[in-house]
């Protein structure tokens, strides 16, 4: 699993805005050795990356997601990305420019070698919050459950896809559901690429970092993906994603 607060003091070494990843260090080394578990409402609004509140209880995905997971996942390692993203775009050019903007800068080269993996990071984290609902799963409606007729056959062949390219992806990465040329497309990324600096739409996403599952399902990824495909995933968030081209399904 990543460390933040090791991610955290990479960013010090890096050198740049430290007074800013100083404080940053200093926070993310306190919340580490507390006891406490992180505050699901926690908002950091130090630049232009902001770790949202979830958008739901951190129970409120039990039992295929627990609230130690999300706990951690949301007010530790997500919070880490968004302080160092902010950290290393503090005082340049970058600070004044949207997240997406940002990753798709880096990707390019732009900013300290950290930036494009923290930024990246942070926006990858705020959608897959909200590919997420209690009581999800079940079928897409509307535009989407056509598309995924046309373009899948069915939501289970779509299911199928999205927990194969999760468990296939070797190591860290995300499984997404994109709109590209066209078509609904299941696509898996390392790390923390992300669908953002291509042509593609991204839909929805599923984290299969180890710190997603760990502590609920130690190493049956598979498990996870399974129970998010069927329990967790939010269609409706994926739909209201779809470019307006799509929006008339497959028609
Ligand atoms: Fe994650």
């Amino acid at each position: 699993m990543d460390d933040p607060v090791r991610l955290t003091r990479r960013t010090v070494l890096a050198g740049a805005a430290a007074t800013v990843a100083v404080a940053s260090l200093t926070r993310e080394t306190s919340a580490a050795s507390g006891t406490r578990a992180p505050s699901a409402n926690a908002v950091s609004t130090a630049g232009p990356f902001v770790l949202p509140a979830l958008p739901y209880p951190a129970n409120a995905l039990e039992p295929q997601i627990s609230s130690r997971t999300l706990g951690f996942h949301h007010g530790k390692h997500h919070k880490a990305y968004v302080d160092n993203a902010n950290a290393l775009v503090a005082g340049t050019p970058l600070a004044a420019k949207a997240p997406e903007e940002i990753v798709r800068l880096a990707a390019r080269g732009e900013g300290p070698a950290d930036l494009f993996d923290n930024a990246a990071q942070a926006w990858n984290h705020s959608f897959y919050w909200r590919s997420m609902k209690p009581k999800g799963g079940g079928e897409p409606t509307g535009a989407l459950l056509e598309l995924v007729q046309r373009d899948f056959g069915s939501t289970d062949d779509l299911r199928k896809q999205l927990v194969q390219a999760g468990a296939s992806q070797f190591g860290s990465g995300w499984a997404w559901l994109v709109f590209d040329d066209g078509k609904l497309k299941v696509t898996k990324t390392p790390n923390a690429e992300t669908p953002l600096t291509g042509a593609a739409t991204p839909l929805l996403t599923v984290d299969v970092w180890e710190h997603a599952y760990y502590l609920d399902y130690q190493n049956r990824r598979k498990d996870y993906l399974q129970a998010w495909v069927e329990r967790v995933v939010d269609w409706e968030f994926a739909r209201a994603n779809l470019p307006a081209a799509a929006k008339g399904g497959g028609k």
